[in-house]
This record gives C-alpha cells, structure tokens and sequence, in this order.
C-alpha cells in the first residue's frame, strides 16, 4: 500500500494522485455501494454529485434509499427548533448551512446555553463515510441523527419517547410521514431515516482543486497552491491519512492534541476500550475546510496557519502518537503555500436554503 502511496506522491498530477489514492481507499475500506430502489409512491431522489466526487462510493443503507419525501422531511426535521426540550435548539443551531455546517465555535454549545466538550463537525460529505462522529461511536447516518435529540447538553429529552411525543403533537407532520413512510404513526426510527437522507445530500465538490486536471483548467489552481498541493502529497505527507475524494482515509489517528495538559479526550479509546486507540480521532474531511474553524476535535486552532504549524512540530508527543506524524521542516513559504492549497477545497453541492416555514 505504501509503494502506491509513493507513486502517486512522485507522479505529481492531479488525475494520478486521484487514481491512486482512490485505490487505496477501496483497498482500506469496505464502503458499501449506494442503490436506489423506488419504494412504494414516493420518488427517487436524484442526487447530483459535483466534480470530484465519487458517485461509487455513496453509502446509502438498502432499507432507507434516497427519496424526495424523505430528503424534504429530514431537511424540516434537521432546521426546526421545536424539536428540543423548550424550543430554542435544532440540528442546524450548531450545523449552520452559512458555516458550512459548522457553528464556529471551539466547542458546541447547546440547551440552556451548556457547553459539550468537542467541537461540531461539518455536516457534509457525510454520505461517504461509515463512521460518525469524532470517535467513529455511530457507524450509519440513521444512528447519529437520532443521539443528540437525548444528549443532555444538545437537544435535552429525556429519552427518545418524549421526542417523539412531542412531535406526535404537531399535526403537520404526519402527512408529511404518510408521504416519506407510508405510516402517520411517527417513531424514532424514521425520524433517523428522514435525518440522515437530509443529510446525504449535503456535498461538497467541484472546488478548484476539482477543476484543476480533472478537467484540465489547469490554471484553476495558483501556482502557490500547486505547490501546496506537492508539498501535500510528498513533503508534508498530508496523503498519508487525509486521501480519497473525501480527503479521509476514515480511520482514527492520535496526533497528541492536548497531551500537554492535564485535560486529554481519549477519543475512540472510549469506543473501542483498545488501549492502541488512546488520544484517537477521525481524520476529519478536508473539504470546505477554510469555512469550518476552528479546527480539531476541541476547536484548539483557529487558523489553517496553525494547523500546519502545528504539524511541522510534528504534533505534540505522547505515547500513542500516530509514527506518520513527525517534524517536517517545512520552510515560511512552504506552509503558506500548503495553507493556499487548503483553500482551494471549499466547493459547491451543500448551500441549501433553511425551510422558510414549518408543518403546524
Ligand atoms: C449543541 C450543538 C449540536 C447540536 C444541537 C447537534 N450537533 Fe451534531 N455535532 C455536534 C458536535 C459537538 C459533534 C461532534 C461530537 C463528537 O464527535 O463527539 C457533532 C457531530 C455530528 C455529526 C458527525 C459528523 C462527523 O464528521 O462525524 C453529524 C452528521 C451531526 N452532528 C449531525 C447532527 C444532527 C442531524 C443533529 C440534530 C438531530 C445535530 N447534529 C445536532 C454538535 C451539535
Ligand atoms: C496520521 C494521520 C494524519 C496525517 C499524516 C495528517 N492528518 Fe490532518 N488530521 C488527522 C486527524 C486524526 C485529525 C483530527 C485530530 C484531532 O482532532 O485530534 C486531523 C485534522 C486535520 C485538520 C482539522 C480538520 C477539522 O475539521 O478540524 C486539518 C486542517 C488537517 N488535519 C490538515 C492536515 C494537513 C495539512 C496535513 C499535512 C501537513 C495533515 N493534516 C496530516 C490525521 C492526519
């Protein structure tokens, strides 16, 4: 695998860089393919995959394909604010569509203004992952949506009946069940299902990164970026974890974050109690990443500026640090440069407009 790596590191192009990487992500993962069945009266949802994307690698569950009424409903679901204990926290209240899904702080801060202790991921491209969450603790889309209805510092319900009960009391929405499921009897496994379809079709491609070579504007990268991109792939050894479509190779790493304080998160360590996944953490997507600061798990940079420093430190030490991650002796412009490429990856395929009103 290391000697693929390698040649797509040495041959600088954008299309080998893609093809190999792609290898390599199949080889690693086991992503299921996405069909589309049409279930009952509803209607397929066709999803629209920009540039760069890879439509091979959606993962959609068989028993929840994609539909229109589904997308729509999740789409009211994730953006209505009703849906927490006393009205004032939705889904979006910390994945805002303006942030790219994020909400810009270093850590969330939910119901009764109490704060969690991670920071809110982006939202999109969730559809090519099967690990939800900094720590990987939900594999499908259905399981993440429906936890932080019962998160104490998010959604604030007791449990999931008391959701459900309270939803089972806006009229509105039943139709609109009856319409995605074919029942009026709202459960929490559907609430799971419209959630996740709605996030689904949150995408981010087409960036200039995507242009350039894909379609051969080849100019649609500076050439600082360009160079940015090399030092990406060979120098800085960035590929090594953030590769694929989705710049992740889906798997959790420690790079020492915090292990210089007396406060560590121990990450997928709390998951998978195996002591190898101490002080580790999802390779976060890198897409639309200069929308998405702060950065790492607790929000600890502000900038890209710092990231990459803090990556040509070679992380912070600790027993468990990732042995990829080491000093990289990158020089001032260097690191401008990688910071440039970095932005090239903002693209299109998730600006989606609030609903403008909601089922009574
Ligand atoms: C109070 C803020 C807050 C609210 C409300 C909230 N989230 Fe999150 N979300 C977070 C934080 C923080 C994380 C990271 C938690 C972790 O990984 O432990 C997260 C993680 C996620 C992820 C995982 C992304 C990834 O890269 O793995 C998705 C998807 C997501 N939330 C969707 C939702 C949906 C759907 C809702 C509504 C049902 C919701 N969130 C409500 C803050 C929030
Ligand atoms: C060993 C695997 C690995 C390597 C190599 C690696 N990363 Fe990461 N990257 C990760 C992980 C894991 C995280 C999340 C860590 C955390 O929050 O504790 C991350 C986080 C990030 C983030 C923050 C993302 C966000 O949404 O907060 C950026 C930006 C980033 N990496 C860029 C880079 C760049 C640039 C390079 C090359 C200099 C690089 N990474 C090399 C695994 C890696």
């Amino acid at each position: 695998m290391s000697v693929v790596l390698l040649h797509a590191a040495q041959s600088l192009t954008k299309k080998n860089f893609f093809l190999c990487s792609m290898i390599v992500f199949f080889l690693s993962s086991g992503w299921v393919i996405g069909v589309f069945p049409i279930a009952g009266a509803t209607e397929e949802y066709a999803l629209e995959v920009p540039l760069g994307l890879d439509e091979d690698s959606l993962v959609i569950p068989k028993d929840n394909p994609l539909t229109k009424e589904k997308v729509e409903l999740g789409k009211l679901l994730f953006f209505d604010k009703r849906l927490s204990r006393n009205n004032t926290i939705a889904c979006a209240s910390c994945h805002m569509p303006a942030l790219a899904f994020t909400d810009g702080q270093s850590v969330s801060t939910g119901i009764h203004r109490q704060q969690g202790g991670r920071s809110a991921p982006s939202a999109i491209n969730r559809v090519f992952s099967s690990a939800q969450f900094w720590d990987g603790r939900a594999v499908t889309l259905e399981e993440q949506s429906v936890a932080p209805f019962v998160n104490p510092v998010e959604h604030g319900f007791a449990d999931h009946n008391e959701l459900i009960a309270k939803l089972s009391t806006i009229e509105g929405y039943k139709p609109l069940f009856e319409q995605a499921f074919g029942t009026r009897t709202i459960t929490i496994g559907l609430v799971g299902k419209a959630i996740a379809s709605f996030e689904r079709t949150l995408l981010s491609g087409n960036s200039a990164y995507d242009q350039f070579g894909g379609e051969g504007k080849d100019d649609s990268l500076s050439a600082r970026a360009q160079n940015g991109l090399r030092l990406f792939l060979v120098k800085a050894q960035c590929l090594r974890c953030h590769f694929g479509n989705n710049f992740t190779d889906e798997n959790f790493h420690n790079l020492g974050i915090d292990w210089n304080t007396d406060h560590v998160d121990l990450g997928r360590y709390h998951v998978t109690k195996n002591p190898k996944d101490l002080g580790a953490f999802k390779t976060p997507t890198l897409r639309e990443i200069s929308r998405t600061a702060p950065y790492m798990h607790n929000g600890r940079f502000g900038t890209l500026a710092e990231v990459v420093d803090f990556y040509n430190q070679g992380g912070i030490k600790n027993p468990y640090l990732d042995p990829v991650i080491k000093p990289l002796n990158l020089t001032d412009q260097e690191k401008e440069d990688l910071v440039e490429f970095l932005q090239s990856l903002s693209g299109e395929g998730w600006q989606v407009e609030p609903p403008r009103k909601f089922p009574n």
